[in-house]
């Protein structure tokens, strides 16, 4: 079960147009339901209908293939970015694996890189590529280095039978050499971003690689996923109603704060998913995340007395999987003997209240969402609720949700810079003049910092 709670935020919201937008849900949901939005993003509504939608990609040939890779090597190399690598990341931290899995394409880090190939140099290990377009660097460029370890050391067909591509069902690069090589593939669906991407074969084949039951992670999304499409009145969308009103009342950070050291992958993939969809147009809440106790003790100081721009959403596991009690300490030398006895979820659910209360005092409204179990039921049930609010959220902001047109700037320079053949850089002139404010800059930087002379 999930639940949200926005008793610590009541009050932030009776200053804000919560009421307004609120009654704008049912409308909006409406929207979302018939995909009549106008905006390019309709074209991405997929996500609600996953994983039905997946035909001949569904899950059991995803389990077949995972337990051919298992069986095949040792361990299994996941390459991909963003949406083509968070959610799977994010599960995997959270619920463990019984095979090892590495993840790679996602920096171009050449010392990071060269310590996985060393790592890897057995050619004791599978490989699934992921990249919808076919096209993205950092994982092309992991992908030729780890598909050379693999041809060294098994020939060009044994690697070819140790390589799993999930892409574009007709089109891209990665679908082209998949079908000259002879790769099984699995297709991603056109109509899924790749933030939304989590329960197609981009999450779930690594998943299954893992060892985890994507049954249950899908069948707790799907849970989710129908009730919000039969009822506009459904948590996620308060949830929505309720950052957007204080954003738009002049709140600009969402931190989201869990206590459970294995969500953090889970709030990594949040981040992607309310930064990529909502950061447009000049608005968007930030999406942050922390994971407590731990920053208490380095950006607790921040939380309680720095700007009072920031809103704070705490993720909380209710039973956990194991529950230490503390032991009786002999002589109490450590002063603790008030809690012998008593076993660490209480410790950790008084420090949530007390974070909670803190921070609320300190003026930072929050909201809780609370996860039964963190169990792949309950994690799938989570992205489900997260897509959802993201859609509803991104609506009552006014920008589109599904589209992401900003993360091409980047690229568009690196490729220029690389002297990629057949790409042009429609801000040549602009690059320009920042090569020479920046070398400019870092001339006075290197001079300030020199000793004087004698
Ligand atoms: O959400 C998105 O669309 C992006 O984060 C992509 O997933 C990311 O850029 C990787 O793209 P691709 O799958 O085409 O390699």
């Amino acid at each position: 079960m999930l639940t949200l709670d926005l008793t610590n935020c009541l009050d932030a919201l009776a200053a804000t147009d919560f009421d307004t937008l609120s009654g704008r849900i049912p409308e909006i949901h409406a929207t979302i339901e018939s995909g009549s939005d106008p905006r390019p993003g309709s074209d991405y509504l997929g996500w609600r209908h996953l994983p039905e939608s997946l035909d001949a990609d569904g899950l059991g040939r995803q389990r077949d293939c995972a337990a051919r890779l298992r069986a095949l090597a040792g361990r299994c190399v996941v390459a991909g970015i963003g949406g083509s690598y968070l959610g799977a990341k994010a599960t995997i931290d959270a619920l463990g694996s019984d095979h090892p899995i590495r993840f790679a394409g996602h920096h171009v880090d050449p010392e990071a890189v060269a310590e996985l190939l060393t790592e890897v140099d057995d050619g004791d290990f599978t490989v699934v590529v992921i990249s919808k377009s076919g096209t993205t660097t950092e994982t092309a460029v992991a992908f030729r280095l780890l598909r050379d370890v693999l041809v060294r050391r098994h020939g060009a067909k044994g690697a070819a039978a140790r390589i799993v591509a999930i892409t574009d069902p007709a089109g891209g690069a990665l679908r082209k050499l998949a079908e000259a090589e002879g790769y099984e593939t699995f297709a991603i669906p056109p109509d899924v971003g790749g933030r939304f991407s989590v329960l197609t074969p981009v999450g779930l084949l690594p998943i299954a690689v893992a060892g985890i039951d994507i049954e249950a992670l899908v069948a707790g999304a799907a849970a989710v996923m129908g009730r919000a499409a039969a009822s506009p009145d459904y948590p996620p969308y308060r949830y929505a109603a309720a950052r957007t009103a204080l954003h738009q009342a002049g709140k600009r950070i969402e931190v989201l704060a869990t206590q459970s050291v294995r969500l953090a992958g889970v709030c990594e993939w949040w981040k992607q998913l309310f930064g990529e969809s909502e950061g447009k147009e000049g608005s968007g809440l930030f999406p942050a995340s922390v994971r407590y106790t731990t920053d208490l003790h380095s950006l607790g100081q921040w939380m309680q007395e720095g700007p009072r721009e920031v809103i704070e959403t705490f993720l909380a596991v209710d039973t956990p999987a194991a529950d230490p009690a503390i032991p009786a300490g002999g002589d109490d030398g450590d002063g603790l003997a008030y809690l012998a006895g008593r076993p660490l979820s209480e410790v950790n659910e008084a420090a949530l209240a007390a974070t909670r209360f803190a921070h609320l005092t300190g003026g930072i409204p929050n909201m809780l969402i609370r996860m039964g179990r963190r169990d792949p039921r309950h994690i799938g049930a989570l992205y489900a609720f997260f897509e959802r609010a993201v859609a509803m959220g991104g609506y009552l902001l006014g920008v589109d949700p599904f589209t992401q047109p900003g993360v091409e700037a980047y690229k568009q320079a690196m490729f220029a810079l690389l002297g990629k053949p057949g790409t042009t850089f429609a801000a040549a002139d602009a690059w320009q003049s920042y090569q020479q404010r920046k070398t400019a800059s870092l001339d006075l930087a290197v001079d300030s910092g020199r000793p004087a002379k004698p």
